[in-house]
């Protein structure tokens, strides 16, 4: 088995150790040991305050990080893969030209669709770094458990390379050959830096059907998390006010209490349309979002109830009528 091939694995064993627990302590009763140890690793906020000790804990405005990690990774992913795309758009034109191979048009519409996804995710995280910065009032005291923490660096380390994953091999290949061969070439010999720039964009507006149900589907998430979060953000108007929660209001507040795990969950929905189905890596971490913010989202939603008497009873945790 070939590195990249190991490194494919790995990743898949990873989402898969991460679902796992989580899935376990899920159907545990949540009076269970188990279910009480995940939970002190995922709690947060307003949800960690229930356990006492600040020992392993950073503060929660160390979201921040995982934010930028995902900006730059992201966006580096971005450019090498789109770059890559490049490469491979210019020797598809001189092997249609001889053959038309019919595996080099098979992997020029997958590097293309990896871009297509990064683009979306490169959209998310950019988003979510801004709202990490100017929408959420994270209080000084609020904690969250170091192991929540490494697991959230891991996320927005892995998301990423999972979304280019049918192409990693490949792409890790070029961008180790092309720095090289710009050196010894220099720019004008290189073939995919001589590209016209409308070749930049328009292959990635032909790639059928999938990719473009999956981004709708994916800005329908985007644009209500948006919405969600800013109404969370306008609930505390002091950061110092730690205790200062209310019952949020609006949006798909009405239908849920964590509509903004819900609108999660639809955005990466979204990816896995959009990437066509056919890789598991993608389904792994999407199932890993979905079990991690159910899990979450059904904390927060024990919080509300012992908090507020008058919580609305009819809204469900995460899942509008179904849980
Ligand atoms: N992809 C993944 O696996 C994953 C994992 C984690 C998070 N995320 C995403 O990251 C985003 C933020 O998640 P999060 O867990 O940090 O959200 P959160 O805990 O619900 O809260 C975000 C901010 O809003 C405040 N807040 C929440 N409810 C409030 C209320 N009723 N009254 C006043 N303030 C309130 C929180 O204060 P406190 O800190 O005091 O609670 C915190 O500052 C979500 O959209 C989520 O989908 C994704």
């Amino acid at each position: 088995m070939e590195l990249e091939e190991i490194a494919k694995v790995l990743l898949r064993v990873a989402w898969i150790a991460g679902i796992l627990p989580i899935l376990v302590a899920f159907i545990l009763s949540s009076s269970s040991r188990f279910h009480q140890l995940l939970s002190s690793f995922a709690n947060r906020g307003k949800t960690f305050s229930l356990f006492t000790s600040n020992k392993f804990t950073v503060p929660q405005r160390f979201f921040l990080h995982f934010y930028v990690v995902a900006v730059v990774w992201t966006t580096l992913l971005l450019l090498i893969t789109w770059l890559y795309a490049m490469d491979v758009e210019l020797s598809t034109i001189a092997n249609h030209l001889t053959d038309g191979e019919s595996h080099i048009m098979s992997k020029r519409y997958i590097v293309w669709r990896t871009v297509f996804l990064l683009l979306l995710m490169e959209i998310q995280v950019w988003r979510r770094l801004y709202e990490t910065v100017y929408v959420f009032k994270y209080s000084p005291t609020a904690r969250m458990h170091i192991v929540g923490y490494f697991t959230g660096l891991f996320f927005y380390t892995a998301a990423p390379l999972s979304l280019c994953s049918m192409c990693a091999p490949e792409v890790v290949k070029f961008a180790f050959h092309c720095p090289a061969e710009f050196i010894v070439k220099g720019r004008y010999e290189v073939p995919f830096l001589k590209f016209d720039w409308s070749g930049f964009v328009n292959p990635v507006t032909k790639l059928g059907w999938f990719p473009w149900i999956g981004a709708t589907i994916f800005i329908w998430g985007w644009i209500h998390q948006r919405r969600c979060h800013a109404i969370l953000g306008s609930l505390r108007e002091h950061k110092e006010h730690t205790n200062e929660y209310r019952i949020p209001h609006g949006d798909w507040f009405e239908i849920v209490s964590c509509p903004h795990y819900l609108a999660e969950i639809v955005i990466y929905g979204g990816l896995l349309i959009a990437s066509g189905g056919s890789d598991l890596t993608i389904w792994l971490l999407f199932g890993f979002v979905v079990v991690n913010l159910v899990f979450a989202a059904a904390e927060t939603q024990r919080w509300y109830l012992r908090k507020f008497e008058n919580y609305p009873r009819t809204r469900g945790a995460i899942l509008p009528f179904i849980y």
